[in-house]
């Protein structure tokens, strides 16, 4: 187990969890700390608008672990999109460095990281991006056929996935007969359905009421032990917050201490 992580106490700023790692691998105990999953290296990420350059990331530096819930707070416009594009392989950085479970993402072109997205990257954004004609299950089951898993596993992963949002008997509903939580619900077993190790959510909660968005929380707390998945959401809400492992304050493309 990784027993650095803070789950449930107060979410810790990113120098002091370097340091209490350091800590721990001073005192011998390497076996069990874990790799990063993923790792930005001073990035940063310009855009030509005409003949104005736009700096949006101004150097970032971040580790996410392995079964952590990782948050990103800002308002808006100071590059939280920006910066989960460049961490799901979407986009590239105009400089630094981002791995991926050691593959150098902003080396590898659309293709290369497109293959490990399929495989190995979910993502959730505010607004469900649930297809309106099919079903929660069949929804699902896309996900699974898009990432190549053998069709003889799609029933069983589909079941225990909506089972594991609670969604279980709202299975053959289709998008507009479900409430926007519980679409919510269905798009977060469409996003874990291929087994990624790394979700990304990108303002999950912000279209929902409070109970809504404490379910989706809930369910965000219990797949990162159960399914393995370590979650980097976006979010502008404080009380969210508290259950972070982790949080990070973006201001104007920089990470401030709180
Ligand atoms: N493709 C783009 N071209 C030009 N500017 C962009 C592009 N993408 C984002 N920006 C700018 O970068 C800034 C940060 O945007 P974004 O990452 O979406 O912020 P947030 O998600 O925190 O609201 C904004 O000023 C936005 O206009
Ligand atoms: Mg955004």
């Amino acid at each position: 187990m990784l027993t650095w992580l803070s789950r449930g106490s107060a979410p810790v700023m990113a120098d002091e969890q370097e340091e209490a790692l350091a800590q721990e691998t001073d005192a011998g105990s390497k076996a069990f700390v874990a790799e990063p999953l993923l790792t930005v290296r001073n990035v940063e990420r310009s855009f030509n608008a005409g003949s104005q350059k736009i700096r949006v990331l101004k150097g970032i530096n971040l580790n996410l672990y392995p079964q952590q819930l990782v948050m990103l707070r800002g308002r808006s416009g100071s590059g939280k999109t920006t910066l989960m594009n460049l961490m799901g392989g979407l986009d590239t950085p105009t400089e630094g460095e981002i791995h991926f479970k050691g593959r150098p993402f902003h080396k590898w072109d659309d293709d290369k990281r497109t293959e490990v997205r399929r495989k190995d990257i979910g993502f959730i954004f505010q607004a469900y991006a649930l297809l309106p004609l099919l079903s929660a299950y069949e929804n699902v089951e896309l996900s699974l056929r898009m990432a190549n898993v053998p069709r003889t596993e799609w029933k069983s992963r589909v079941t225990s996935c909506l089972d594991l949002v609670g969604l279980s008997k709202r299975m053959h509903h289709r998008p507009f007969e479900l409430s926007g939580g519980e679409q919510q619900r269905v798009a977060i077993a469409k996003a874990i359905a291929h087994r990624p190790s790394l979700l990304l959510a990108d303002e999950p909660t912000a279209e929902l009421d409070s109970q809504m968005a404490a379910q989706v929380m809930q369910v965000f707390k219990e797949i990162v032990v159960s399914e393995n998945v370590t979650i980097c959401m976006t979010t502008h809400d404080p009380t969210i917050m508290e259950v972070a492992d982790h949080v990070y304050e973006m201001v104007d493309g920089v990470f401030v201490a709180k």
